[in-house]
């Protein structure tokens, strides 16, 4: 995978300004912040997929991916579910609120690696965050990728995030988008169905093709048994992994699944790499 610039004291957070929030869904807020430090931004780099941590001063410290993307540096965008105190302290902040921000953290997206290749996303809910963040990265080189497929679902149509980008998404020639939710709902225009089962009728064709999938433990479940079954191979499929984190850097030994440490060495992992892992997921 390829390294971003280290962080230079991995424990101590940039504050950052809240310029703007994003009410997605009733239960996810994207937050688009800057550091203080003009010159902290200025050399701040990353790797789509990398993760930070947040922190509600007081409050404490959650991870959460990056899902702006690296060529889009005018500020650096989480979007959070509330799950529990400290998601919950931060969906109550607002725009002219700091926040700390210790980032990048992992390993991110493989990219350099998925050059030339077909590209199909999966996600499901929050789950969408960290794709969008690849899947921005490549419209943006687009010429080194070859076609790029979104199937994003989510339970409802106000579950949905990033509404406000889903018309360019299905408008732009460069993708092929395809939305589902679970059961039909009235002024829905798309499709109805589990992602996993959208997916097989979608059959994209795993020939020099690479599978990104992100969300809920049961959709990532079926999902990799929909993509074996339409003859996406373990080394081509990507996925993002959710495990509690606290320092970050592979020193507390919190998020570790055998020698594996999951700050460190993922969240990105091949399929191939989390099936030589210990069964403990
Ligand atoms: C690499 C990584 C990237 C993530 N990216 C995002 C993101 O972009 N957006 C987002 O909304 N969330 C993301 N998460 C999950 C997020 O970190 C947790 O939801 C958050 O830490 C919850 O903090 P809290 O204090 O509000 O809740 P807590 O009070 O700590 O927990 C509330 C509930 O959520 C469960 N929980 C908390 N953290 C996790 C976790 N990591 N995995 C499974 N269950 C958990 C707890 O067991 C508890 O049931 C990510 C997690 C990881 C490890
Ligand atoms: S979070 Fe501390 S070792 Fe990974």
């Amino acid at each position: 995978m390829a390294k971003s610039k280290p962080v230079v004291n991995p424990y101590l957070p940039e504050v950052a300004t809240i310029l703007e929030t994003i009410q997605e869904t009733p239960t996810i807020k994207t937050f688009r912040v800057r550091f203080d430090d003009e010159s902290a931004m200025a050399a701040f780099s990353f790797i789509p997929g990398q993760v930070g941590q947040l922190s509600v001063f007081g409050v404490g410290e959650s991870t959460f991916v990056i899902n702006s993307p690296p060529t889009r540096m005018e500020c650096l965008q989480f979007s959070v579910m509330r799950a529990g105190e400290v998601t919950t302290r931060l969906h109550g902040l607002s725009a002219g609120d700091k926040i700390g921000v210790r980032a990048p953290l992992g390993n991110g997206f493989p990219y350099e690696s998925m050059k030339g290749k077909n590209i199909v996303f999966i996600g499901g809910g929050i789950g969408m965050a960290p794709l969008r963040t690849l899947l921005l990265f490549m419209l943006d080189n687009r010429s080194d990728y070859g076609d790029i497929t979104l199937l994003y679902g989510a339970r409802t149509p106000a579950d949905m995030a990033f509404k406000a980008e889903l018309p360019e998404w299905l408008s732009n020639a460069g993708m092929s988008t395809t939305l589902t939710i679970d059961t039909a709902s009235p002024g829905w225009e798309h499709k109805v169905g589990l992602i996993p089962n959208v997916l097989k009728d979608l059959h994209p064709s795993p020939e020099n093709a690479v599978a990104v999938t992100c969300g809920p433990p049961i959709m990532i479940k079926f999902t990799l048994m929909a993509l074996q079954e339409i003859g996406f191979k373990d080394d081509q499929i990507l996925t993002t992994l959710e495990r509690r984190m606290k320092c970050g850097v592979g020193i507390c030994g919190r998020c570790n699944i055998g020698t594996s440490y999951v700050c460190v060495d993922g969240p990105v992992y091949y399929n191939s790499q989390l099936k030589a892992l210990p069964a403990e997921l």
